[in-house]
C-alpha cells in the first residue's frame, strides 16, 4: 500500500502498531511498522504503546520519524513539558477512557505543580 502511495509522493503517512498491548510496560511489538519504514519514502508517523524512552528509542533506531502520544497525552495535559523535563507521568485510567462525561477522564488530569518542577 505505502509503495502505491509512494507514486504519488504523499508528504506523510500515519500508522498505528496493530497491537497496541503493553506487556510488563514493553511494547508487544514494537518493529512491527519496520517494513513500511523501509518502503515508504516520506515522512512516517507512528502512535501505539510508546512511552518518552520508548519514543526517542524508536526515533533513534529509525523506526519512524514521528511518535504520537494518545493515552500518556489525555492523562499529562502538559506531555511536551513533562518529557523535556524528564518528569513521572500521570497514570491513565483506562476504565474513564470512554465515559460521556466531559470533564472526567479528558481535562481533569493535573498539570505540574510548577514549584516542583521549575
Ligand atoms: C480516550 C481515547 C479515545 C480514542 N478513540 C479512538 C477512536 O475513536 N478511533 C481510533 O481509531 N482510535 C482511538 N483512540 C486511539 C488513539 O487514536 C491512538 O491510536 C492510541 O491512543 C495510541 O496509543 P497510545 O494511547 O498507547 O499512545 C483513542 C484513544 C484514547 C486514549
Amino acid at each position: 500500500m505505502v509503495e502505491s502511495l509512494n507514486k504519488y509522493d504523499i508528504a506523510c503517512c500515519h500508522m498505528a502498531e496493530p497491537r497496541i498491548k503493553m506487556i510488563a510496560n514493553k511494547v508487544e511489538c514494537p518493529d512491527s511498522l519496520l517494513p513500511i519504514r523501509k518502503a515508504f519514502k516520506n515522512t512516517l508517523l507512528v502512535v501505539g504503546g510508546y512511552d518518552r524512552e520508548a519514543g526517542n528509542k524508536a526515533i533513534a533506531e529509525k523506526r519512524a520519524d514521528l511518535f504520537m502520544y494518545g493515552s500518556f497525552f489525555l492523562a499529562n495535559p502538559d506531555l511536551p513539558r513533562r518529557f523535556k523535563l524528564n518528569t513521572p507521568l500521570n497514570k491513565y485510567n483506562r476504565e474513564i477512557f470512554h465515559i460521556s462525561d466531559p470533564v472526567i477522564g479528558y481535562t481533569d488530569y493535573p498539570f505540574l505543580e510548577a514549584t516542583t518542577y521549575g
